[in-house]
C-alpha cells in the first residue's frame, strides 16, 4: 500500500477500540480494491470533539462501537431513517462535511442468519437489549420473525420489548419459553466473560438454531453448549463481515470484496486463538 498526498482517511470510533478487528478487514478491503485509504482504530472520550475532528480533518466514514452508539447521534447531521427506527449509528459518512449516519448491524445480522435459513415464521429470543438487540429485533421483525427479548435490567429489556410490541422475560426465566432461533447479543462470552454464558444449558434443544454476535472467541461458551444440546450454531463473524461489508459500499460505492473482507479476518482469528 503507497500512502500519499491523496490517500483518504477512514477509521472506528470506541472505548476500548483496540480489539477490533476493523483495520484488518476494511485495509484488506481498499487493499483488493485498490481503493487509496486507510483504516485506523481511534479510542476516543470526547464524542462531540471527535466527530468535529472527522468534518474538519476530512476524515470519509467511521465504524462506531460500544458505547458511543447512540451518543454520536446528537452530532450529526442526518440520519438514515432505518438508523432512526433502531435509534443506533454504527456508520457514518462524511459528504462534503456533512456528517450523515447509518446502521449496518441490522442488515448484517440478518444476512448471516438468511446465508443459513428462511426467517419468516420463526419464533425468536434475544438475548439482550442493547443497540445491537435493537437492530436486530427491528430487522427480525420486518422479515416476519416473532421476537421475544430476555435481558439482565428489566427496564431496558422492558423498554426494548415495548418498542418491538413483544413480551419481555427476566434473564433467569428464559428456560420456560421454547423457540426455533436464540440470538445472544450480550458481552458475555468474551473478554473477560469467557467461560459465561447468559443462560443455563436448558435453553437449547435439537430443533434450535444459536447464534451468538460475539466474533471473538469463534466458538463462546454459548455455542459450545448449545452444540453438546444438539443445536445447529452460528458464530459472529458472518455478521460482522457483513455489516463492514455494507460499510464500505457505503463509503466507497464499490462492491464490497466480501470473501478477502471474511479471511482477512478469519485468519487474524485464528492467529490469536493459537
Ligand atoms: N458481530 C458483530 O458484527 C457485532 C456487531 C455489534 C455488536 N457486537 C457485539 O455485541 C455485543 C453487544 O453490543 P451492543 O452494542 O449491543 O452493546 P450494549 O448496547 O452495551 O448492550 C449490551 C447488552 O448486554 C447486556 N449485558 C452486558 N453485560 C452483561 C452481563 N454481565 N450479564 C448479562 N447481560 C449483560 C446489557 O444488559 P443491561 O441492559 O442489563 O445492561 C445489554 O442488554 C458486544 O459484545 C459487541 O462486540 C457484534
Amino acid at each position: 500500500m503507497n500512502i500519499d498526498q491523496n490517500t483518504a482517511l477512514y477509521g472506528v470510533i470506541g472505548n476500548p477500540v483496540r480489539h477490533s478487528l476493523g483495520p484488518v478487514m476494511h485495509n484488506a478491503a481498499f487493499s483488493a480494491a485498490m481503493i487509496n485509504a486507510v483504516y485506523l482504530a481511534f479510542e476516543v472520550e470526547d464524542i462531540k470533539a471527535s466527530l468535529q475532528g472527522m468534518a474538519a480533518l476530512g476524515i470519509k466514514g467511521l465504524s462506531v462501537t460500544t458505547p458511543f452508539k447512540s451518543a454520536v447521534i446528537p452530532f450529526l447531521d442526518e440520519m438514515d431513517p432505518l438508523a432512526v427506527r433502531i435509534g443506533a449509528v454504527n456508520t457514518i459518512v462524511n459528504r462534503e462535511g456533512r456528517l450523515k449516519g447509518y446502521d449496518t448491524d441490522a442488515t448484517g445480522a440478518v444476512k448471516a442468519l438468511e446465508e443459513k435459513m428462511v426467517l419468516k415464521g420463526l419464533h425468536s429470543m434475544i438475548i439482550g437489549a442493547g443497540g445491537a438487540a435493537r437492530a436486530i429485533g427491528f430487522s427480525l421483525k420486518e422479515r416476519g420473525v416473532r421476537i421475544s427479548i430476555a435481558n439482565r435490567s428489566p427496564q431496558r429489556g422492558a423498554s426494548l420489548a415495548r418498542d418491538l410490541d413483544c413480551p419481555y422475560l427476566p434473564l433467569n426465566r428464559t428456560g420456560v419459553k421454547k423457540v426455533d432461533l436464540l440470538v445472544q447479543t450480550t458481552p458475555v462470552g468474551m473478554f473477560p466473560h469467557e467461560g459465561e454464558s447468559p443462560v443455563s444449558e436448558e435453553m437449547f434443544h435439537e430443533d434450535l438454531v444459536a447464534m451468538d454476535i460475539i466474533y471473538n472467541p469463534r466458538e463462546t461458551t454459548f455455542l459450545k453448549m448449545a452444540k453438546a444440546r444438539g443445536a445447529a450454531t452460528i458464530d459472529g463473524l458472518g455478521m460482522f463481515v457483513h455489516q463492514g461489508a455494507e460499510q464500505f459500499l457505503l463509503w466507497t460505492g464499490v462492491d464490497p470484496p466480501f470473501e478477502i473482507m471474511y479471511r482477512a479476518v478469519e485468519s487474524r482469528l485464528g492467529e490469536s486463538s493459537t
